[in-house]
């Protein structure tokens, strides 16, 4: 689909977007490079990056693959420097890099939960942290009111409740209060807008692949929610809005891309049915109100 943004929004911009080799992390480094931003993508598998950085040089799009693990402090430090050393700034951060598999808790060893929060929330932190100093305003080649964004990839589940996912519920939660707190103190310090997406089920992902896999398919699949996927590009429409002038007030926001899916439940009546029922359960509390003497009749 085409983007209903200006293939400009982004010129002269340098982003760096962990998981970016992949999945929706690899959507959003395509789109903000077809919108005129540099591109750095993070990642651990360097023939996934490899193959996403020749993808992306095919459609003109300035790319650096750079290897690394988010949980590594040095890996998270050096692939900002080698950022800068490409490029020469950094203006927008993605932390989209994640971990997830499906487990009940009692099959979730306490190492198993860590390495989920060691990826996705404290991996969200530590990139954070590494590009503070390129990203603040006043810092390489940004003016005294021009500082950067960062943009933290999370979730809907931790919402409510999600069967199987505690752990990444878990890590997700602190992700999205990661985006409130450096919301509001690198706002405030530095100029730095900080904010969120929270995508649904999105369908030809990593993330999918291990949630909703093939094996796993069942007779309620067609009716579950879990199972209507978006698209990767949905995704990355809402990162160009949030990372281009578009976005300029936008701070500490978690924009949910779900269709609204978080907020839906099984319909308990059919509609013909409220439609009789309510009326009829009105005239009856019209004529016998509860709690007046009539009504105990
Ligand atoms: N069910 C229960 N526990 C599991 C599991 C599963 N399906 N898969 C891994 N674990 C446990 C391991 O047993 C281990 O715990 P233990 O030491 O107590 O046995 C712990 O998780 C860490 O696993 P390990 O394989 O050592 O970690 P890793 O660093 O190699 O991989 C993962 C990290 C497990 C998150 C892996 O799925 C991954 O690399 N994910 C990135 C890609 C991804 O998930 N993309 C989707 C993003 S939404």
């Amino acid at each position: 689909m085409e983007s209903p943004f200006k293939a400009d929004a982004l010129k002269g911009k340098v982003a760096l977007v962990t998981g970016g080799g992949s999945g929706i992390g690899f959507e959003i480094s395509t789109q903000f490079g077809l919108h005129g931003a540099a591109v750095a993508i993070m990642g651990r598998r360097k023939h996934v990056i490899d193959a996403a950085v020749g993808a992306l040089q095919a459609r003109g799009i300035r790319v650096v693959g750079l290897e690394g693990d988010v949980r590594k402090r040095e890996d998270a430090g050096r692939v900002v420097e080698e950022t800068i050393k490409n490029f020469g700034r950094l203006d927008i951060l993605v932390n989209c890099a994640a971990g997830n598999f499906l487990a009940s808790p009692e099959d979730l060893s306490p190492n198993a939960f860590r390495t989920v929060l060691d990826i996705d929330s404290v991996g969200t932190y530590t990139m954070s942290y590494e590009a503070l100093k390129y990203l603040k305003n006043g810092g390489p080649g940004k003016g005294p009111s021009d500082g950067g964004i960062i943009l933290n990839i999370s979730a809907t589940l931790h919402y409510t409740a999600a069967w199987y996912q505690i752990h990444v519920s878990a890590a997700k939660a602190a992700v999205d209060a990661t985006t409130r707190g450096l919301a509001l103190e690198w706002g405030s310090d530095y100029n730095i807008r900080v904010n969120g997406i929270a995508p649904g089920p999105i369908a030809d992902t990593p993330g999918m692949s291990k949630l909703a896999p093939e094996e796993m398919k069942g007779e309620h699949r067609d009716n579950t929610p879990l199972y209507r996927f978006g698209e990767k590009w949905d995704i990355a429409m809402a990162a160009v809005y949030l990372a281009s002038d578009a976005g300029k007030n936008v701070n500490g926001t978690t924009l949910v891309v779900d269709g609204g899916l978080w907020l839906s439940h099984p319909r308990y009546i059919s509609k013909e049915e409220v439609k009789w029922k309510s009326r009829a359960v009105e005239r009856r509390s019209r004529n016998n109100p509860v709690g007046t003497p009539s009504s105990k009749l």
